[in-house]
């Protein structure tokens, strides 16, 4: 069986049919888009070209990203398909898409077994304005639920927003070219019961097993580049050592009372 709180090395199917079914409490990841452009060519390239604008120093590149509209759909349902039967009844999955790629993921989605519930857009602060065109400032998060959600308004329900606002990770922070922001995962997270066991196949630099941390869950997950697995499992454990969630939470306390 695949281990929790250790990012694994390797690939995410494989990976992922080792786990028993009902084991997950929430599904929450971003796997490759293959996009970056309208034709097969775009898809192709490499992913700091498509990814990174030039100025930036460019990341190592990443696995899995230029499969056409056909074989994205049909790979996302293998995976999908994986993960519903790892998720525990009523849970919820998270799976990031971006404009192009938003059809493609409703659809496997929902062929992998998982009943649609809505889309939750992230709204990223620097996008490129381009002339005579609308700026694609949003990706998108598609939510989709193993069964039934609880909808009952019992005190312990959730009110969740329906639009979320980051700016992507720059500088310093910055290890991965598609990696998302850890405030924006936590918020994510919100969705799931403390204490769970978050999964995430493509944890690239591991942000998911972060934000679980910070928030009193568990992780699973895999990554196939060796480089991201190693920068991930490091990034995780300079959390853990200093001291993880209380940590963070100590810092988050500070910065309120600060503003107050
Ligand atoms: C979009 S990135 C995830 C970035 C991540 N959310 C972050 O904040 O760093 C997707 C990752 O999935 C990995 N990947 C692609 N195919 C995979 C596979 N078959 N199994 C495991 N990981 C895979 C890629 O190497 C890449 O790092």
């Amino acid at each position: 069986m695949a281990r929790i709180d250790v990012i694994e090395r390797g690939d995410a199917l494989r990976g992922l049919m080792r786990i028993p079914d009902g084991f997950c409490g929430l599904l929450l990841t971003d796997p490759p888009y293959s996009s970056g452009g309208m034709f097969r060519g775009d898809r192709s390239q490499a992913t700091s070209e498509k990814y990174q604008t030039s100025d930036a120093a460019k990341k190592p590149e990443f696995y899995g990203d230029t499969r056409d509209e056909r074989s994205l759909v049909l790979w996302n349902t293998l995976w999908l398909a994986e993960c519903w039967r790892i998720l525990a009844d009523g849970s919820s999955a998270l799976v990031f898409s971006d404009w192009r790629q938003l059809a493609n993921t409703t659809d496997a989605v929902q062929a992998g077994g998982f009943t649609l519930r809505g889309i939750v857009p992230w709204r990223k602060a620097a996008a490129r304005p381009q002339p005579n065109s609308f700026r694609a400032e949003c990706e998108y998060v598609v939510w989709a639920s193993k069964g039934a959600v609880d909808r009952r308004p019992l005190t312990s329900a959730k009110y969740l927003p329906g639009l979320y606002e980051y700016a992507a990770p720059v500088g310093d922070e910055r290890i991965h070219s598609t990696q998302k922001p850890v405030g924006l995962i936590r918020d994510l997270m919100e969705i799931a019961p403390e204490g769970c066991i978050v999964l995430d196949p493509f944890m690239g630099s591991g942000t998911t097993a972060v934000a679980a941390i910070q928030t009193g869950r568990h992780f699973m997950g895999f990554e196939l580049s060796d480089e991201y697995c190693d920068a991930a499992n490091r990034r995780v454990r300079e959390i853990v050592r200093g001291g993880g969630r209380h940590r963070w939470l100590r810092a988050l306390l500070r910065r309120s009372w600060c503003r107050s």
